[in-house]
């Protein structure tokens, strides 16, 4: 029976959300591929996985990321529930962890390396690559004071990139912001500074120095740059303890042969970080910046050791990053679906019954199956060699008679009728020969990696 012909409706249908993204096709496969990638990674350097709430109690992000950042102050979805308690959608995954942290007493186990993925909301202007609705890779070490922890965090991003293939033109900004004594010292100096040249400052700046005089070191208006240029350094404030910890941060990396751009402007959007600060951020004009437009940060991150305090725990050393799913995505570019290793053609009512009965077998002993139900049987056969099947089963009306498929292997070309029964072997070895080749290919994709590198 076919469809019947649309009525048109006469109401009207909601929009989605600004800022909100509904992703489909090449690029949810881009997204999806981001994520397995992060979550085979992650395994490489044991972090254990991590389910978190979506909404936590407002006062979890405005007492950890500091009131006058633009994400508490601006961004932040919060909303009073009907218990009328104040709760915010999370902007980021850190404060809500570190929280966890505490009222489960994962104390016990630390130091506690832990991933997550999924998404934030930031009431945000929204534009290419910056939503208000996005999703990040996350990955924090809770309770290691070590720089060591530094270390292996900024490597496995490095290697989250490379894999990705999304690190040519990728530079690794890296800072430290020193303990908490030198970061007062150096903004003591830096508010001195500013206010002496307050007029000079773009109106924007004008407002930072009075509530985040740090962020102006970030600022991109070229009167703000200017002024930066010359502006207090970092590093004539930091403590001898800073210092030596910064020093053993960059010789693991030189040690794992991560490259990095000493960046003393480098100073974050969130109040918590101490000593080390790093984003990967493209080089300006390369291919990737070109695709990102202007909000082209894809992973940042630091050490954050006052953060559990500020939420009523002991002094606790902690270190994490996280990375920006879509902006990655957007990277990555094309990827393929997995390809179909038996499209089912089924032509007639009955054999739609067979059809069904030999895919449900053929997917339970793990075979990918697509069955191309309707359509003219060219267009079908087109289909299954679009989504890549080795082979097609077709069932007409002489197979039902005889109760067999025609088998074609649609590389050579080759067809024979078998019993339902007898299909499962050519398949094991079409899909045995692909899975070599794809062994072949990685193999010499590496080799020439070595080769290169060597
Ligand atoms: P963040 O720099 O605010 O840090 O965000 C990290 C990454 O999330 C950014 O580099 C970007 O790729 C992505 N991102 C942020 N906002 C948006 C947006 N509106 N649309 C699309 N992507 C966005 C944090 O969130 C810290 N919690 C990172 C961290 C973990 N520090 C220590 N541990």
């Amino acid at each position: 029976m076919g469809l019947s012909a649309p009525v048109m409706s006469t109401l009207k249908t909601p929009e989605a959300i600004r800022g909100t993204q509904d992703i489909f096709g090449a690029d949810a496969e881009a997204f999806a591929h981001v994520a397995e990638t992060f979550e085979r990674i992650r395994k490489l350097y044991r972090f254990r996985r991590i389910e978190m709430p979506v909404f936590e109690k407002t006062a979890v992000f405005s007492r950890s990321l500091g009131e006058t950042t633009d994400v508490v102050s601006k961004e932040m979805y919060s909303f009073d529930d009907r218990g009328r308690e104040s709760l915010t959608l999370r902007p980021e995954f850190t404060a809500g962890i570190a929280r966890a942290f505490l009222t489960n007493g994962w104390q016990q186990h630390a130091p506690v390396r832990l991933a997550t993925h999924g998404p934030l909301f930031r009431y945000e202007r929204p534009q290419k690559g910056r939503y208000r609705q996005f999703h990040q890779l996350d990955a924090e070490i809770i309770g290691a004071a070590e720089p060591q922890a530094d270390v292996e965090l900024l490597v496995m991003a490095d290697q989250l990139l490379k894999e990705l293939g999304v690190a040519d033109d990728v530079t690794l900004q890296l800072n430290t912001l020193g303990d908490a004594s030198s970061r007062d010292a150096w903004r003591t100096v830096l508010v001195e500074y500013f206010m002496a040249h307050r007029d000079s400052l773009s109106e924007d700046s004008q407002e930072r120095l009075e509530r985040n005089p740090l962020r102006i070191l970030d600022s991109k208006d070229p009167r703000d740059k200017e002024l930066t240029r010359d502006a207090p350094q970092i590093d004539d404030y930091l403590s001898g303890e800073a210092q030596d910890f910064f020093g053993k941060v960059t010789q693991g990396l030189d040690a794992a042969s991560v490259e990095y751009v000493r960046t003393p402007t480098l100073v974050r959007g969130l109040d918590y970080y101490r000593h080390t600060a790093f984003e990967f951020v493209p080089e300006p004009d390369s291919p990737a910046a070109k695709k990102m437009g202007s909000q082209s940060t894809l992973l940042g991150g630091g050490r954050y050791d006052g953060l559990i305090e500020t939420l009523g725990g002991s002094p606790t050393p902690a270190v994490g990053w996280a990375a920006g799913i879509e902006r990655l995505a957007m990277l990555v570019g094309d990827q393929a679906a997995d390809p179909v290793d038996a499209a089912i053609v089924p032509i007639g009512d009955e054999a739609m019954t067979r059809a069904q009965s030999i895919a449900a077998e053929l997917r339970r002993a793990h075979y990918t199956v697509e069955v191309f139900a309707s359509g003219k049987l060219k267009k079908r056969m087109s289909r299954a060699n679009e989504a890549g099947a080795l082979a097609a089963l077709i069932i007409g009306e002489d197979e039902i008679a005889s109760g067999t498929v025609q088998f074609k292997d649609l590389l050579s070309g080759e067809q024979q009728a078998l019993k339902p029964d007898e299909v499962l072997e050519p398949l094991m070895e079409l899909t045995t020969a692909r899975a070599m080749k794809d062994l072949e290919s990685e193999v010499a994709d590496l080799a020439r990696l070595i080769d290169e590198d060597s």
